[in-house]
């Protein structure tokens, strides 16, 4: 057996093994993807091909822990209902033997070809990386085509995620890079041909204005159109927490600006954070064919008390975010949940309007939605979601996974808080704003047994509440125990 199907059937059986254990975790969720065993990280190779929507991700089948990662698979026809698919790639080769690091997907008529990291630590346990290339004609087994880029002058080995796109009659890559001085910056590179890539420079870099000392590696790097504008997408790891701002031990966010094809400048405004809970990061985005740019990121953070999560003794670790729609409204990206996910309504559990003050009693599986002015809202006693009339602040507080103690995240809403949208799901909260102008992505852990939402408004609100559906993710397949 190659080391390629060899990887394959360990970690197939490492699967079988722990699958129904996950599986009847109560904190596994019923409608997000999740991991079948093992920890899940970014999204990666984001595509709609053919028809079908794919998401890859990274993913260690072994164990709750981060390592050699394989690209996992689920694929989609309606964005609701997903499958688990065979394993895309395995870290078989010497060129990316210690991890298929994370990446993208562009397609063809005949085929999906996915761009990818491959790490490797040398025998003197030094990194290497690798840009690295696979190819699908039928979107569930993949060839490598092995390295396509090496690393280019005056960059450290963190040199990673390449998100692959095309204008005109060109192709275009971004690369999350760190300079050997140590600053985080993004890699631009062309290519005609998909084969022979040149490297143009730097995008962007943690001290271009109107940055100072933005961090000291940028990973996951998106480049996209919306709105007439470019928008430079990436998640910066070294920026101390100011205020309400960069609470999180790394960050995900986005600069607005106008990337020069021919002078490969990319001129832009402040870095903006994409979400303000406490669970979000390195996303990625498609364009699918009704036109929509669509957003998916890591419910989770590196290096943020990752192991302490209560799921870890199950077996299994982090989830997906929905995917989101963007749109650029008054210099601001709004995100927001896709018509699509109204599928997912099963019975609907409230309606209710006329009171200023609300508890019902919901399943840990639902969307809810409040109008009104918005005073608190409270979340199978565990969450609480407040706002200040006087100080316009949006404060989501929960006790700390790792100690207990309660933990905050915040958002100013100039305008107030009319409109909360909630998808929650057995252990976490997606907390849409305004229609989309903030969301708040979080994992919560309040006890089984409890079930009660609690509303209060400033003056009357309006509540309403669905139970979602448990069926939309499918895992069974060749290698779960259910299959
Ligand atoms: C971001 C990241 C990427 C890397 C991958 C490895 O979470 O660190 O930069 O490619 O995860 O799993």
């Amino acid at each position: 057996m190659n080391r390629n199907e060899e990887l394959k059937q360990q970690a197939y059986s490492a699967v079988k093994k722990q699958s129904s254990t996950v599986r009847l975790d109560p904190y596994f969720p019923a409608y997000h993807l999740a991991p079948p065993a093992g920890l899940l990280n970014d999204p990666n190779g984001w595509i709609q091909w053919k028809g079908i929507y794919h998401l890859f991700f990274q993913w260690m089948p072994f164990d709750t822990a981060h390592g050699a990662k394989f690209w996992g698979h689920f694929s989609s026809e309606n964005l609701t209902d997903w499958t688990l698919e065979p394993i895309a790639l395995t870290p078989s080769d010497w060129f990316d033997k210690n991890g298929c690091y994370s990446g993208s997907a562009i397609g063809s008529d005949d085929k999906l070809t996915l761009f990818y990291t491959g790490n490797v630590k040398n025998e003197q346990n030094q990194r290497e990386s690798y840009q690295c290339v696979a190819e699908s004609t039928d979107g569930r087994t993949f060839e490598k085509k092995g390295v396509k880029v090496e690393l280019p002058e005056g960059f450290t080995a963190h040199f990673r995620d390449p998100k692959v796109w095309q204008h005109k009659d060109n192709w275009y890559m971004v690369i999350g890079a760190q300079t050997k001085e140590e600053t985080g910056s993004v890699a631009f590179l062309e290519s005609n041909d998909l084969e022979k890539w040149t490297y143009r420079g730097i995008l962007s870099h943690a001290n271009q204005e109107p940055f100072h000392d933005f961090g000291y590696m940028w990973e996951c790097p998106d480049l996209f159109e919306l709105g007439g504008k470019d928008i430079l997408l990436f998640s910066p790891q070294g920026i101390a927490s100011d205020g309400i701002q960069y609470n999180n031990e790394y960050q995900s966010g986005y600069a607005i600006g106008k990337l020069n094809y021919d002078s490969a400048q990319f001129t832009h405004e402040d870095f903006v954070e994409l979400d303000r809970g406490f669970e979000f990061y390195a996303p990625q985005t498609t364009l699918d064919d009704k036109g929509r740019r669509i957003l998916v990121g890591w419910m989770g953070v590196p290096d943020q008390n990752e192991f302490k999560q209560p799921t870890v003794k199950e077996g299994w670790l982090h989830q997906m975010t929905l995917p989101r729609e963007l749109k650029l409204i008054d210099g601001t990206i709004f995100q927001i949940p896709l018509e699509e996910m109204k599928e997912l309504r099963t019975t609907q559990t409230i309606k209710e309007s006329g009171k200023q003050q609300h508890t019902a009693s919901i399943s840990r599986a639902s969307e809810v939605q409040v109008d009104g002015k918005i005073q608190k809202l409270t979340l199978f006693d565990n969450m609480t979601l407040q706002f200040n009339e006087q100080s316009k602040l949006l404060t989501l507080e929960r006790p700390s996974y790792a100690d207990g103690q309660t933990e905050r995240r915040s958002c100013l809403l100039p305008n107030g808080l009319y409109s909360l949208q909630l998808f929650i799901d057995h252990s976490s909260v997606e907390i849409f704003v305004n229609q989309g102008e903030a969301v708040f992505t979080s994992r919560m852990f309040a006890d089984e047994g409890v079930s009660t939402l609690f509303a209060e408004g400033y003056e009357e609100l309006q509540i309403t509440a669905w139970t979602l559906r448990n069926d939309a993710v499918n895992m069974k397949n060749e290698y779960s125990a259910e299959g």
